[in-house]
């Protein structure tokens, strides 16, 4: 090789070396500038009754139907058992008020929550006769487990019913065998649902003549039971006879033995995610379908005896067994603070109620709820709560008035919102009224008037929408309201997200948390979703794809979406540590047909996102590290004005090979934070970053 041409090679070779060197992605943390303060308050959970997330999820009740409410016409969820071929049995649905019902035949109503009930008529008893409930997708059973059952039975009606002059006698024969045999022993048991193994059993006594008992008893499984979710609660006898069941309910132990309690596995789940705040009840959950669907905040305190249920957003009725009580002692179970969504006259067929006189009850409704949940007791409210079991009032700062009122096209909120904050501040000067409306998001929808302390913005994209919006609140004005995401989610994967989905979402956290003093509160939605498919006998259980717990009756798991939220939250300073990073990799986001309608161009996107912040107690930088493409990224970091770094760090990763790769419930723990070190740290290194993935380091500078 000729001399001039060496050279020229050295100086290609430099100069590539330079400019790769000049390339190299490179963060810089300032901690010799002061950082924000991060809220205190700035991952939290919400929640609402949708993809049977209490009945048939956290709401530990096995028993579904148990009113007898579900459908006016059926008994969803029961069946008759005749073990025999001989025996001559069947049950029927008695709704107080239905008209097809003859008049000899209703009058059934314990009282008026508990108005329809169902009767098994046994006219032949060759064996064994009784009633099944198929539970929630199943009744769960695992061994050494004690379940408490209890029911309300009565025997024939032995009352002839109340007729008016002119009404025909009773069209249903007397059966005077019938009423003779009702009495004596019934069989209460969770088994196979073949009946061919019973699980636990036990027996009570049905005395005569007696006009609606409660009676309750314990069932306990072996320790040999092998755990199964394919169980069927059963009731039976093997006498003829007549007999009436309502409220028949069955609880597993409950997290902290509550009775009336949550399920423990999914508490657990929550309980590891630290949040610090639960924002219920809804969601539209909190709206109804129609203005007189709204959360029945009265109706769901007190004895399940008074707890009709109602009619809900998400197609299915909800017991209401979880009530206003149980939200506010399942945050507290957790540690966290309610945050309470008041309902504020909209619903979501649009209806709404104008501010003025007529909106006034329903801003009193909203300040009685507030007294049930903080008033002393010596209050009317607080009195109650005291009388349901929890005098000490609860602890809340932050009330939300309504859910989503950007969809009230009529522009009526403006007047609502200012309605209900006036009322609420002049009671309770210490709450801060959350606004459903967000100027920040819907600029033309703006509440006028004096502006609201927060305002809750809701998300729900895709990964790519994420990524490209990760940076939007670096751009914020910090003169504005504080902002409260309410809701928000990567919608990739069902019934839960996969792991792209977690990269977005922790890309979108990483915008949350440079910017956590002006983002005071954010949660995820939907959080829960009970992943059954129809059966022949009962829907699909989910209305929404891409929630972030799964479970059947037995068990369940996180989504890869799951443990980011659960890293963020265990991994959080309380200073955010300025950063800049130079020669950020980026991606260009694939059109879709109607971006080449519309003639949009490809637009770059980052590949990686980053946030930090200091413990200041302990000199720990947490720094968050997303890195969504599937090649290894490495990053050079710099800590400026970092006292002293040491050479190690604790290093926690969530990845996959793939971005569509996910949790199940037959794989649960495909992906979850896998905790190693990293060596050779100091004020300035190299760390890398593997493809699709999330990582933490713990860089200790004390
Ligand atoms: O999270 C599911 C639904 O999305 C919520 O009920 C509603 O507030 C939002 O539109």
């Amino acid at each position: 090789m000729k001399a001039r041409n060496f050279f020229s090679l050295v100086i290609t070779l430099l100069l590539l070396i330079i400019k790769s060197f000049a390339q190299t992605p490179s963060l810089t943390l300032h901690l010799d500038k002061p950082g924000a303060a991060v809220s205190p308050m700035l991952y939290g959970l919400m929640t609402e009754e949708i993809n049977h997330s209490y009945d048939g999820g956290l709401y530990a009740e096995l028993i579904r139907n148990r009113i007898f409410k579900d459908n006016k016409y059926t008994p969803e969820g029961w069946s008759l058992v005749q073990d025999d071929a001989g025996s001559k049995a069947a049950i029927k649905l008695i709704a107080a008020s239905e008209e097809n019902i003859p008049r000899d035949e209703r009058g059934q109503a314990i009282n008026g929550a508990l108005s329809t009930c169902l009767r098994l008529t046994v006219e032949k008893a060759g064996g064994r006769v009784g009633i099944a409930n198929e539970g929630y997708w199943g009744i769960p059973v695992k061994p050494s487990t004690t379940y408490k059952a209890s029911f309300y039975i009565k025997g024939t009606d032995r009352k002839p019913p109340l007729l008016w002059p002119w009404e025909p006698k009773p069209t249903t024969p007397p059966l005077p065998d019938i009423e003779n045999n009702t009495p004596g022993p019934i069989t209460v048991s969770i088994e196979s649902n073949d009946g061919k193994t019973v699980y636990a059993s036990g027996t009570i006594n049905l005395e005569k003549n007696i006009y609606w008992k409660k009676y309750e008893l314990d069932l306990t499984t072996a320790a040999n039971v092998q755990p199964t979710k394919d169980a069927r609660f059963v009731i039976s006898t093997n006498r003829i006879g007549q007999y009436y069941f309502n409220l028949v309910s069955l609880f597993p132990p409950a997290y902290n033995n509550r009775p009336n309690g949550n399920r423990v596995d999914l508490m657990q789940m929550l309980v590891d995610m630290k949040p610090k705040f639960l924002r219920f009840p809804g969601g539209n959950f909190l709206e109804g379908p129609l203005l007189t669907d709204a959360f029945p905040w009265k109706t769901t305190l007190g004895s399940l005896e008074n707890r009709a249920g109602h009619r809900g957003s998400w197609g299915y009725r909800p017991t209401d067994g979880m009530g206003l009580l149980e939200f506010l002692e399942w945050a507290e179970d957790m540690g966290a603070e309610p945050l309470l969504a008041v309902h504020a006259g909209y619903s979501l067929d649009g209806d709404h109620v104008d501010a003025g006189p007529l909106l006034k009850p329903y801003v009193d409704d909203a300040l009685n709820e507030i007294e049930y949940v903080i008033g002393d007791t010596k209050t009317y409210w607080g009195a109650k709560r005291a009388e349901d079991g929890h005098p000490e009032p609860f602890k809340l700062k932050y009330v939300e008035i309504g859910n989503e009122d950007w969809f009230d096209r009529s522009n009526s909120y403006d007047g609502r919102f200012r309605q209900f904050r006036e009322a609420i501040e002049a009671k309770y000067p210490q709450l801060k009224c959350i606004s459903t409306i967000a100027a920040t998001q819907y600029p033309s929808m703006k509440v006028t008037g004096k502006e609201p302390d927060v305002v809750d913005e809701h998300y729900y994209r895709d990964s790519w929408e994420m990524w490209e919006n990760a940076s939007q609140y670096d751009k914020y004005d910090r003169n504005g309201p504080k902002i409260f995401v309410g809701e928000w989610a990567t919608r990739e994967g069902a019934p839960t997200t996969n792991l792209n989905a977690a990269l977005g979402d922790a890309a979108w956290m990483t915008g949350m948390e440079r910017n956590a003093d002006l983002i005071i509160m954010s949660c995820y939605a939907p959080l829960f979703v009970n992943i059954n498919t129809a059966t022949p006998t009962a829907p699909k259980a989910w209305q929404w794809d891409s929630d972030l717990i799964g479970y059947n009756a037995l068990s369940s798991y996180g989504s890869p979406s799951y443990y980011v939220q659960k890293i963020f939250s265990d991994y959080l300073g309380n200073k955010v540590v300025p950063a800049t990073f130079e020669n950020i990799p980026v991606q260009n986001r694939p059109l879709t047909k109607k971006d080449s309608a519309d003639g949009i161009k490809p637009k770059a996107v980052p590949t990686i996102f980053y946030s930090a912040t200091l413990s200041d107690s302990t000199g720990i930088i947490y720094l968050k590290v997303v890195n969504t493409t599937g090649k290894k990224q490495t990053v050079k970091i710099n800590l400026e004005g970092a006292p002293k770094v040491l050479p190690e760090a604790t290093v926690v990763v969530i990845k996959s090979d793939k971005p569509d790769d996910t949790n199940t419930i037959s794989n649960p723990k495909k992906i979850i934070p896998v905790t190693t070190t990293a060596k050779g740290l100091g004020k300035n290194f190299k760390q890398s970053f593997e493809p699709y993935s999330v990582t933490v380091m713990q860089i200790q500078t004390k």
